[in-house]
């Protein structure tokens, strides 16, 4: 994919980008990169905030050859590649928050947007490396490792689990989920989210074949494929 990655120092986001690209029908597995965002997006509608040149901010473009059905499984498929690279070339005790965060240390380093247009997917990724926004949850790889991370080896490394992982999203997903039950960050802990519209708590089990996350609620054990505020309440 190396030679497809469309680099800009500035844009408004690389999500937007991307979405533009789709359009005019731009090759699976491009990726646009920047170096700063302008108007960085997060999800429901949150802004993605990050210092000019202290995060990686891109967006990878698929063309999934898989039902659409299951495209939410590319998230899941992100954070697992995102925290292995991190636990691999960073040392870093990386944990997946389902659906699609990457925590470290209970603070998120990472946020994953993942849109769609038609055929395309669109898997927007920020890292907060050398710095993150204040007054957030939020970490730096660089607070937590002495270690100097380089931008460009981190890409390279996750673009090359990415392929991989997304790919697995086909036809071995059940491998991919065994892999992210390892490094689940909300198993075991009682949870509080919203879906479809409703405000739930519960005790986290873990992740299902399917990659719905499973949650014990008044004795019963209940799937979720989406569901959106989750937060640790013990
Ligand atoms: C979230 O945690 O809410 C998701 C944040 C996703 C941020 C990334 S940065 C690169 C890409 N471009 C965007 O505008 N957003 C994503």
């Amino acid at each position: 994919w190396a030679q497809r990655l469309r680099y800009h120092s500035e844009l408004g986001s690389t999500n937007d980008e991307a979405l533009r690209l789709c359009e005019a029908g731009v090759a699976h597995g491009t990726v646009v990169l920047a170096d700063h965002q302008t108007s960085g997006r997060g999800r429901r509608g949150a802004a993605w905030m990050s210092q000019s040149g202290a995060g990686l901010l891109f967006t990878l473009i698929l063309r999934p050859q898989f039902e659409k059905q299951h495209w939410p499984r590319l998230a899941l498929a992100a954070g697992c590649a995102i925290a292995q690279v991190l636990q691999e070339l960073c040392g870093l005790p990386a944990e997946v928050k389902w659906p699609n965060d990457v925590l470290i240390d209970g603070k998120k380093c990472c946020g994953i947007l993942v849109e769609t247009r038609g055929d395309y997917a669109v898997v927007g990724i920020g890292i907060n490396v050398t710095a993150s926004p204040d007054g957030e949850e939020s970490v730096a790889l660089a607070d937590l490792t002495p270690r100097a991370v380089s931008r460009e080896a981190l890409l390279r490394a996750l673009l090359d689990r990415l392929s991989q992982s997304t790919l697995v999203c086909a036809d071995h997903f059940p491998e991919l989920v065994d892999q992210v039950a390892e490094m689940c960050y909300l198993t075991g802990k009682t949870i509080g989210f919203s879906a479809n519209g409703e405000s739930l708590s519960g005790r986290a089990l873990g992740i299902s074949e399917e990659g719905e996350l499973l949650v014990e609620i008044d004795g019963y054990v209940r799937r979720f494929m989406q569901a959106e505020l989750v937060r640790v309440i013990s």
